[in-house]
């Protein structure tokens, strides 16, 4: 293990560290395929006063987005400043509060759990956990529920006692795993704003030890069986639970992004079949465990005992938030990589599309389409399991298809081998290595998806984990990115399950006041609204994009006049982008869905910086109401 603590880096970093992929440099490649760009760039796409970047041109309209368009600026705010400080910002005439935080009891018999010294492990599951990311909103019987998913451990800030944050014993692991996972509880609105309802039926934790069943293609395959579940269809716990997702029928998704990290082995010189070794080495699975330590007092995270179970991660896993006693559900169908986030719309026949980005430098872009069609108050089963997979070329000419992976078209075995290793089908079939697949939204408004392209250094520099080539393409035009951008599609026959779309870059990041080149973003980038590191994203009910930030917030050299990590608002159609909050340094800006009425909007902040939000010395994770003054619609 280096030297580096991973709660002082972010996962990414961690992992590049700890599993260093291939050095190649293809430095020749790099340099035709700049060349060629360039003749691209000069046909369709330009960066500070040229031709717009943007889809204004490409991609056309709907009516009734040009048509509000016409009217004006859509933004019922003033845009707000840049801040560096340890708080939240919002608009004049807009008022946050804090809902609830990390070790916040959701139930009465843990309303003394005391988090200044990290928290009990007793009580640790009947808590709010910790670094609040994804998150849907519910309405079931009357009651507004949030599920919200907890990433990972800061462990050094939940667990101070114990040696620097590395776990003692197997209680310190225990704990480590009930404060990470998901959420679901009750929330209601009194005098006093918006609070969690203490000891709800609805309430429940979800964590790294929850049973949840596995299911579809992958599921009973010898890929996933343990000692412990011969069956291959009964898993313990979800993990590293980024962002989310919300089926038709009223269900939430939450993604299993870092999984790889939870996982070690107590004896480094353990061998294993080539396939499973090949796995490991795809998805960064190696012998250190990342600091949890998991592998050292649980042997189910011990690859040399339970090779199998690195397998049982980095799914999509289903949780009905209405029923506090169902299991969750792996569906495999989805595939197995860095999971982002789900985003769930229905193709023009009914069939469920689920697009899904895997957040590793220059992996892929994801779409399963569902064989059976959805219709309310019918049979869901199957929708996400049974069906195809298929991963994103994107053309330079700003078409694009999307790739089936079968075990015809990847040469793989079978149809569970390509869905646990979709990543080596991805490659197989020749799928476009993308800058960081953070979060996909498609518009409630008009038949396309927005994915943020969060950034990656190694663009043009080095080959992705499966020795695919990352020199610049179409949508990641830029080597070394560090700014991001918002890539864009279109399908065709304005039909989520066609097989072919046009796309463009809604937005590139940059610093328009440090370059005047590519690096310093595209049009609609100005020293008033500059971010980096787009990765949040959802459509507000009005079509609006609402974008968070998780990036470099240093305010200096590149990234000088951005400020804190923020969440800004995009108009699909002008392109305009107006910062709306800011959150406290060190925080990345996460999580996002409304009320019912839509005069609440939940906000998450994520590993806050100082002592955020209690100024006490302790930094706690957490989610914030956001309110117009005047009670009004906020999305
Ligand atoms: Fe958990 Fe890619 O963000
Ligand atoms: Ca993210
Ligand atoms: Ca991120």
């Amino acid at each position: 293990m280096k030297d580096i603590d991973h709660t002082d880096i972010s996962a990414d970093d961690w992992d590049e560290l700890n599993f260093p992929r291939s050095e190649d440099n293809e430095f020749d490649a790099v340099v035709e395929r700049a060349i060629s760009r360039r003749g691209f760039l000069g046909g369709v796409l330009a960066f500070g006063s040229g031709a717009a970047v943007m889809g204004t041109g490409l991609l056309g309209s709907s009516s009734a987005q040009a048509q509000s368009a016409a009217m004006g600026n859509r933004f019922a705010f003033t845009p707000i400043d840049i801040a560096t400080d340890f708080d939240v910002h919002v608009p004049d005439g807009y008022e946050w509060k804090v809902l609830t935080r990390w070790g916040d009891p959701l139930f009465s018999d843990a309303n003394g759990y005391d988090v200044s010294e990290g928290g009990p492990v007793e009580g640790s599951d009947r808590v709010f956990g910790e670094n609040t990311d994804g998150m849907e909103s519910f309405i079931y019987r009357g009651k507004q529920l949030i599920a919200v998913n907890h990433e990972y451990t800061n462990r050094k800030i939940n667990m101070p006692a114990a040696n620097e944050g590395t776990p003692a014993d197997a209680g310190d692991v225990t704990r480590l795993q009930n404060l990470q996972g998901v959420t679901v509880m009750e929330v209601a609105e009194g005098e006093d704003g918006w609070s969690v309802v203490i000891d709800s039926p609805f309430n429940r934790r979800i964590h790294h030890n929850s049973e949840m069943a596995i299911a579809g293609p992958a599921a009973g395959h010898d890929l996933l069986k343990t000692d412990a579940d011969p069956t291959g269809t009964l898993s313990l716990g979800t993990m590293n639970n980024c962002g989310s997702g919300k089926t038709p029928w009223g269900t939430y998704l939450t993604c299993e992004e870092n999984f790889n990290g939870y996982f070690g082995s107590t004896n480094a010189d353990a061998s294993y079949d080539e396939m499973v070794q090949a796995g490991f080495e795809r998805y960064g699975i190696g012998t250190d465990g990342w600091g949890y330590d998991y592998h050292k007092w649980d042997p189910r995270f011990d690859t040399s005992k339970n090779p199998n179970e690195p397998h049982r991660a980095g799914w999509v896993v289903e949780i009905d938030p209405t029923q506090p006693d169902s299991t969750p559900v792996k569906h495999t169908g989805l595939g197995r990589f860095k999971h982002e986030n789900a985003e769930v719309v229905l193709a023009a026949d009914g069939r469920v599309v689920v697009y899904m980005g895997d957040d590793e430098r220059g992996e892929f872009l994801y779409k399963f389409v569902s064989n059976g069609t959805y219709t309310p108050g019918g049979s869901t089963e199957g929708l996400l399991d049974d069906g195809t997979l298929y991963a994103a070329v994107f053309n330079d000419d700003q078409t694009g298809i999307w790739k089936a992976l079968t075990p015809e078209t990847t040469g793989m075995a079978s149809l569970a081998e390509v869905l646990s290793f979709a990543r080596k089908a991805g490659s197989a079939v020749g799928a476009t290595t993308m800058d960081r697949p953070e979060w996909i939204a498609t518009n409630p408004h008009a038949v396309e998806g927005y994915c943020c392209l969060t950034n990656n250094r190694n663009r043009g520099v080095k080959p992705n984990a499966g020795g695919d080539d990352t020199s610049v393409n179409g949508p990641n035009p830029r080597e070394t990115n560090h700014y991001g951008q918002i890539v864009r599609w279109r399908p065709h026959d304005d039909d989520h399950a066609s097989d072919t779309f046009d796309w463009d870059l809604y937005v590139m990041a940059g610093n328009p006041t440090v370059y005047n080149n590519a690096y310093g973003g595209s049009d609609n980038i100005t020293p008033g609204n500059m971010f980096n590191s787009p990765d949040g994203m959802a459509f507000d009910s009005t079509g609006l994009l609402w974008i968070q930030t998780d990036g470099d917030d240093g305010n200096e050299e590149d990234f000088a006049g951005m400020g804190n990590n923020q969440m800004l608002v995009g108009d699909p159609v002008t392109g305009e982008i107006a910062r709306f909050l800011t959150g406290p340094k060190g925080s990345e800006v996460t999580g996002l869905t409304w009320s019912a009425d839509r005069r609440t909007m939940f906000v998450g902040i994520q590993h806050p910086g100082g002592s955020w939000p209690d100024g006490n010395g302790l930094p706690r994770s957490a989610i914030i109401t956001v309110k117009r003054s005047d009670n009004g619609l906020v999305g």
